[in-house]
């Protein structure tokens, strides 16, 4: 059955704080449309291992894969470094990998960048292993805090440094399943 399309939510409270509508969703198709056509063409006729970083993730993941033409093996990693709408300063492991990455080329997947700390910490931490390559993509960097100490390889949205929410992000564990990326309304 077609149901008439839905008007999108201009702001939404979760919580105690409001927020407003920043990405929609076509936008964001359309971003990650451009960085799978990056990586088909960079990585064609080779196999690539994503290494998909938990729990924000796994929108960008999901929809990212789907359009990979290529030999593609999956691995995810569950990394905390923030609380509420604070960076804590430290990275915890949650859940780590499975299977080791020596010999691969290895493509980290991300749903936002902010100071870069999350991914200092997993690159040291596969470092280790020998990978054959190791790229990163990430939907959105939040350019004016990352330290600047890896190259980010695709990124689909610069954005200001503002709390963010949906699309796999969330506040408070709220937010997670909102097909739109909304900003905190100041
Ligand atoms: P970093 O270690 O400071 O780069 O922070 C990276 C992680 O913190 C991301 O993978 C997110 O899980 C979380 N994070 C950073 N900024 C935001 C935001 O604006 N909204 C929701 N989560 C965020
Ligand atoms: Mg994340």
């Amino acid at each position: 059955m077609n149901e008439a399309p839905m008007s999108i939510d201009k702001t939404i409270q979760l919580d105690d704080l409001q927020f407003e509508l920043f990405l929609e969703k076509d936008q964001i198709k359309e971003a990650v449309k451009k960085i799978a056509d990056q990586i088909n063409q960079e990585y064609q006729g080779k196999e690539v291992l994503i290494l998909g970083v938990l729990d924000g993730a796994f929108m960008v993941l999901s929809d990212l894969l789907k359009k990979l033409d290529l030999t593609i093996s999956l691995e995810l990693v569950k990394l905390k470094s923030y609380h509420g709408m604070e960076s804590t300063g430290e990275v915890q492991k949650l859940l780590g990998l499975n299977s080791s990455l020596k010999d691969c080329e290895v493509i980290i997947v991300e749903d936002i960048i902010d100071t870069g700390q999350t991914l200092s910490y997993l690159l040291k931490l596969i470092k280790d292993q020998q990978p054959k390559s190791v790229k990163i993509a990430s939907l959105l960097l939040k350019a004016d805090v990352f330290n600047d100490q890896f190259p980010v390889d695709y990124v689909g949205f610069s954005i200001p440094d503002k709390f963010v929410v949906g699309y796999g992000m969330d506040y408070k564990g709220l937010g997670r399943q909102l097909k739109h990326i909304y900003i905190i309304k100041e």
